[in-house]
């Protein structure tokens, strides 16, 4: 009797503001760390670079710091996208909560009037994202290489995780998705068309699943560099596992 009183019990109803408030908190946090992160001016350890300075940018006659020719890339990518776009609406702005809450704004001008006219940029944020990428790879490659010599560390592993995350958040951007077959009608009658096809059929699943992604790349990015930064200080060492 009791186990079928618990069966029919009521779920624990979540309070709606917890969604929003760890929104607010994780991107906020994430802001304050890049910026502080940007503002040491160094990022590197032997054969590790931390993704928030690749690119390495240095220009003699500018002394700023060189994470700052590169963040604008990834951080105008991430602030443009669709996905993160809706999340901080609901939860920066509660604008709106949710779909069956009105808009809290009198007047609604979209994303035609300044700031938010500048999201219309994502399409073209991508292509500097994809190229920040290509050097992200490069240097997930060189962290499996210690003096030389090929090996398997922690952090090399932790490398490479981190640019699969940011490959498939890269790649699964609305925007690439609509640049492989999204503005065609027919792929047999488009030049390349059985290409894009493929393309299109690989980066599809990745799209269903961009709010992961999203989020999954977000939290490893700051985990090689929080890695890297502790190696710097001598707080661990990089554990060796071949
Ligand atoms: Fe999210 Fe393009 S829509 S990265």
């Amino acid at each position: 009797m009791a186990d079928h009183a618990a069966a029919h019990a009521p779920a624990p109803s979540i309070p709606w503001w917890l969604q929003p408030a760890a929104t607010v908190n994780i991107l906020t946090g994430f802001v304050l760390y890049s910026t502080w992160v940007a503002l040491q001016g160094h990022g590197s350890i032997g054969s590790y670079l931390s993704p928030f300075y690749s690119p390495p940018v240095k220009i003699a006659s500018i002394p700023i710091s060189p994470a700052f020719w590169v963040l604008w890339a990834p951080a105008g990518f991430r602030a443009t996208c669709y996905y993160y776009r809706k999340a901080y609406y609901r939860s920066y702005f509660l604008d709106p909560v949710s779909c069956m809450i009105p808009e809290s704004r009198r007047r609604y001008a979209g994303e035609t009037a300044f700031p938010f006219i500048l999201n219309n940029l994502h399409r073209y944020l991508l292509y500097a994202a994809v190229i920040v990428l290509v050097f992200l790879w490069i240097d997930a490659i060189n962290a499996f290489f210690f003096n030389g010599r090929f090996g398997i560390h922690l952090g090399s592993l932790l490398f490479l995780v981190n640019v699969v995350l940011l490959s498939g958040y890269t790649f699964g951007c609305h925007a690439f998705r609509h640049l492989a077959g999204g503005n065609l009608d027919c792929y047999s009658c488009a030049r390349g068309g059985p290409a894009r096809f493929r393309l299109w059929q690989w980066v599809t699943p990745l799209n269903h699943q961009h709010a992961a992604w999203a989020w999954a790349s977000l939290f490893s990015v700051v985990a090689v560099d929080v890695y890297i930064r502790l190696l710097m200080g001598g707080a661990i060492s990089d554990a060796a596992l071949f």
